[in-house]
């Protein structure tokens, strides 16, 4: 059981009454396949140890009671009565309550006390977390039955449209169909998935996050999207049955790259690579070939850091420091970009001199330590019980 679920249970007890829903929502990691989600493209997320804890009950006076633990603030709304918080968080308990209000589900008020270990903005989508975590906890506390598209959809609208950043699918998808040492290999286009299974006892998946938050990232996230549909939009002059770069191949961007703006070539070049990577790395874990695994995500960071351009100096020198530890696969960063973190898989006896030799390299080259996390693969969001 998450160590949370007792502490956030606790925590209920002694402001709310009655017996709370509890929910784990894990936050994520993306082994490759970064930026191609809302290009209709494939990704190979895991769910992660790191998660977000809800209790939540119902009331019967309509109001909404969040308890964030970790900010230790308070919000409260009227189911309809929704409005952005200068809190910032509230705004993504809110846009999914608005979701479900939209979809004209039925759903009352709530006591909510919510809290987590997932590092806040770090590019291990504690968003997600948070809309995945209080779909699933509306949806069975109202008994509305919705499926489990039904929740990654509310979900990822809620971001869309009350947030107000143009996410793909990735992050809401994995948060809710995670499962226990599994990644996921995702067709964003047709949404249809397998499971490939990630548990070599030997390999560790290990996340060095350099503490540096960009407001930056959503901004350049949109302005990204947007180069994307710039690119396929020259194309479909050519190629009228394209829809995104996913219908795109290497060679027809090469026989268009004198019509395509040189940014945006490069951008969907980008893209196009690392929908092929994507495949070429289910086939390496099918395989049980981690050598070619490790160096298909270097090429993902380089990719992101020359062409997509959304790397940084911090996580450059992290993945760069990370390359120098022997008994190091593979490193890239992860995520939306600009800041967070990287992802690395490593040896499992090399851990400790990654930890060692990762904050001492960075320090010398940012001016502070990382923090670095080893995560487990676990299960998507799910209903728990106190022991
Ligand atoms: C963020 C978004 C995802 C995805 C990644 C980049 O995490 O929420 O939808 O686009 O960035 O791969």
């Amino acid at each position: 059981m998450n160590a949370l679920v007792p502490v956030i249970a606790d925590r209920f007890r002694r402001q709310f009454p009655g017996k709370p829903l509890l929910v784990v929502s894990p936050g994520r990691v993306n082994l490759i396949g970064e930026h191609t989600d809302y290009n209709e493209g494939f990704v190979m997320p895991g769910a992660t140890d790191k998660a977000v804890v809800f209790a939540v009950a119902p009331r019967a006076d309509g109001l909404c009671h969040f308890v964030s633990r970790d900010f230790d603030q308070e919000f409260r709304c009227e189911i309809g009565g929704f409005h952005r918080s200068p809190l910032r968080w509230p705004d993504y308990l809110q846009g999914v309550l608005d979701q479900f209000v939209k979809a004209g589900r039925r759903i009352g008020g709530i006591s909510c006390v919510f809290g987590g270990d997932i590092p806040i903005g770090a590019g291990m989508s504690s968003s997600a977390a948070i809309e995945g975590g209080l779909a699933f906890a509306l949806d069975s506390l109202f008994g509305l039955g919705l499926s489990k598209l039904d929740l990654v959809r509310l979900a990822q609208k809620a971001e869309n449209e009350f947030v107000g950043v143009r996410c793909g699918i990735m992050d809401q998808f994995i948060n809710i169909h995670g499962r226990e040492k599994s990644v996921l290999k995702l067709d964003c286009r047709s949404l249809t998935f397998d499971y490939l299974p990630f548990e070599r006892e030997d390999l560790r998946v290990v996340i060095a996050d350099t503490l540096v938050r960009r407001e930056l990232a959503s901004s350049e996230y949109n302005v990204r999207r947007g180069q994307c549909e710039a690119g396929v939009a020259a194309l479909r002059a050519h190629e009228p049955a394209l829809r995104s770069l996913r219908d795109v191949t290497l060679d027809m961007l090469r026989d268009h790259r004198a019509e395509l703006d040189p940014v945006v070539y490069r951008r969907c070049e980008y893209v196009v690579r690392e929908n092929i990577r994507v495949g070429e790395a289910a086939v390496a874990l099918a395989r049980n070939d981690f050598a070619v695994f490790g160096g298909l995500m270097n090429l993902s960071h380089a990719g992101l850091r020359d062409d997509y351009q959304v790397s940084s100096p911090e996580l450059d020198a992290l993945v760069e420091a990370a390359r120098r530890v022997p008994g190091v696969l593979g490193s890239r960063m992860m995520g939306a970009g600009f800041g967070g973190c990287t992802i690395s898989l490593v040896e499992a006896g090399a851990v400790p001199e990654f930890e060692a030799r990762v904050a001492r390299d960075y320090e010398a080259a940012a001016g502070k330590a990382p923090k670095i996390h080893v995560v487990r693969i676990e299960a998507g969001t799910h209903a728990a019980e106190l022991a």
